[in-house]
């Protein structure tokens, strides 16, 4: 029998609550939202502050609407989800200026939406996207990650371990177009992250750099964590749920073992507080928290718990709730001073600006994960299978 997340919780007040104030929280935010030239990812003082158009986060705000359309069923969610579609195709347009984060920006929306409501221009968009990505799979096995920021600064043999949140776009669109091109891409690139990135005590490098020409490993830079050989913990939440998604779109069972590597090893890094830290061997001061970090891992570790057997599920389940509801208790800002709502964000190590802001995809997977406690069916990195 499948270990079931929803008939497992046992703080049912709790999931009521958060569920509320989620609700009452964002439908303030959508105002906020509406008037805007811009997509919503962080704020400074109580305001949305500017992004560019191509920023790699834009699908969360329309994905998070989606979520709280499933989770209350008011067209006013829905109504701000399709206005961000429709004001990404911006960043469609300027697609040279896009890089391997489509999976982001579109599966988890307009891929979402093409589900629910068979919408031909969002199955237009998602494929788009889909293509995209694809076109960045270099022949040695890995798909470039970031693009040249500058000239003289070349990015052609990078390869991030975020990637792995990406490569369900591309099994979604071998599914739809029934080319396996797509699916054997993302395997490429799920089985290289195995090899370069994750570290026998299951914790993983955030970036890699391979000779784009020979495919030959050149070094892994510290990237957005501490340093070279750290353990980036909102990298390490990508690979936790990345591998685990990766294993429900493809059944390899290395994924799964590999997923579950990982997600012991996080587990083991913040079962004292259920707070995790930026990087899991940054120095103990500055005590840096990563509430993204620990959002991604708790929708990653509850997707685990029904993949894995019966009798490994509930230490998956518990650290799952463990740390949803801690940061809650630490961090979440459920007043109306701010449009969003974790506060404890981290977007990399040594960006001072950076350190304990708000950031819309933390809010955005802890919606998904209050959704998946509620009974959610559409896990929306695989929009087309309804469990
Ligand atoms: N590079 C994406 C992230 O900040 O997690």
């Amino acid at each position: 029998m499948q270990f079931d997340p929803v008939q497992q919780l046992t703080d049912r007040g709790w999931l009521e609550r958060v569920r509320e104030n989620l609700d009452r929280k964002l439908r303030r935010s959508v105002e906020a939202a509406r008037g805007l030239s811009f997509i919503p990812y962080t704020t400074e003082n109580g305001c949305f502050t500017p992004t560019d158009i191509n920023w790699w986060t834009n699908g969360f705000w329309p994905a998070l609407m989606w979520q709280m359309f499933r989770m209350t069923g008011d067209a006013l969610y829905r109504e701000e989800a399709v206005r961000a579609e429709a004001a990404l195709d911006q960043a469609l347009y300027r697609f040279r200026k896009l890089d391997h984060d489509v999976g982001f920006m579109w599966l988890i929306h307009s891929g979402v939406r093409y589900q629910m409501e068979r919408n031909e221009d969002s199955l237009e968009r998602t494929l788009f996207a889909a293509h995209m990505l694809a076109s960045r799979f270099n022949p040695n096995g890995f798909i470039r990650a970031w693009n040249n920021w500058d000239a003289s600064f070349h990015r052609e043999g990078w390869a991030i371990v975020d990637c792995m949140m990406n490569l369900p776009l591309l099994y979604w669109a071998s599914r739809q177009t029934g080319d396996p091109r797509f699916r054997l891409m993302a395997m490429a690139h799920a089985d290289m992250t195995m090899k370069h990135f994750v570290r026998e005590d299951g914790s993983c490098n955030h970036i890699v750099v391979f000779d784009p020409e020979t495919g030959d490993f050149l070094e892994n830079p510290g990237g957005q964590g501490f340093e070279s050989g750290s353990a980036w913990s909102r990298g390490q939440s990508w690979a936790l749920y990345g591998f685990t998604l990766s294993y429900l779109h493809t059944g390899k069972a290395e994924y799964l073992e590999t997923a579950k590597r990982v997600a012991n090893y996080f587990i083991s890094q913040c079962a004292d507080d259920w707070l995790p830290r930026c990087d899991f061997r940054q120095t103990p001061e500055p005590v840096l928290r990563d509430n993204a970090a620990g959002n991604i891992a708790a929708c990653g570790l509850l997707e685990l718990s029904r993949l894995v057997p019966e009798r490994e599920a509930p230490a998956y389940f518990s650290a799952a709730v463990s740390i949803l509801k801690a940061q809650e208790r630490d961090a979440a800002d459920w007043s109306e001073d701010s449009p969003l709502i974790f506060t404890k964000n981290t977007s990399a190590y040594h960006d001072l600006k950076g350190r304990h802001i708000t950031m819309v995809y933390s809010d955005y997977f802890f919606a998904e994960a209050v959704g998946r406690l509620s009974g959610e069916e559409m896990l929306f990195w695989y929009p087309d299978d309804m469990r």
